[in-house]
């Protein structure tokens, strides 16, 4: 049983890859399960918040009891998220979205003809550095960050770049760990005090664990 601490609460939580089409059957896409995300919001309804999931193609079940909204590339997810940013209590950006897309996606199917194909591609948008520049007083936001190694000055900088409220960050690099694991080992910043603090277990623990981390963040800043 859990409290419902998030009744009357609306979360929007983001999860999964996004893909970028490169013509009408091939995409640019990453190795995200979005079981994170997807741990995240069943946490949400759990605790009794009302949730709305931007998914990316993923292969799980919705979540029970979640407005889920399907996506499939960056420019559609951005669009799902300003849609509902501004009803939305807290934010979590679970998802991996691409950073690059391409300009040139074909109409056609490419065929092979023997020779190279050649892609160029460009910087996406970043979804969440725009969202929390049109953020409003009382909402509270969650980034995460899929890294190689983990530096915490450059965690802090990503925090304040991102004007997010908490970060969360995990190794991808680790074994057992991160994209497509059940488990994961997070790292976790949160904007006031710059103090960092280490969990790892299964991706529902840590769901829960980072709903904690969300509430305690707002309750401070309530009582101040
Ligand atoms: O910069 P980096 O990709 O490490 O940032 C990760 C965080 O930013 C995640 O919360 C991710 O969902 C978000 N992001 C975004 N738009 C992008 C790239 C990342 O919102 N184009």
């Amino acid at each position: 049983t859990y409290s419902k601490d998030l009744l009357g609460k609306t979360v929007l939580i983001s999860a999964g890859p996004t893909y970028e089409p490169i013509d009408p059957v091939r995409f640019i896409g990453n190795r995200s399960s979005g079981k994170m995300g997807y741990a995240l919001a069943e946490a949400s309804i759990r605790r009794g918040a009302k949730v709305h999931l931007i998914s990316g193609p993923v292969a799980l079940p919705p979540p029970q009891g979640a407005n889920v909204e399907y996506v499939e590339t960056a420019r559609e997810m951005q669009e799902m998220l300003f849609k509902h940013f501004p009803s939305a209590d807290i934010l979590i950006m679970a998802a991996a979205v691409s950073d690059y897309t391409t300009d040139s996606t074909l109409a056609q199917k490419k065929k092979k003809d023997g020779t190279e194909w050649t892609l160029h591609l460009k910087e996406n948008p970043d979804i969440l550095s725009a969202l929390t520049k049109s953020r409003h007083p009382g909402q509270t936001i969650m980034g995460f960050a899929a890294e190689t190694s983990l530096v915490r000055k450059e965690l802090q900088d990503k925090l304040r770049r991102k004007g997010v409220d908490l970060l969360a960050s995990n190794n991808i690099s680790e074994p057992g760990s991160g994209f497509g694991s059940e488990n994961n080992s997070i790292l976790l910043l949160t904007h006031d005090g710059s103090s960092f603090e280490e969990k790892s277990g299964s991706k529902k623990d840590l769901a829960d664990w980072l709903i904690d981390r969300i509430i305690l963040l707002r309750n401070r800043i309530l009582s101040h």
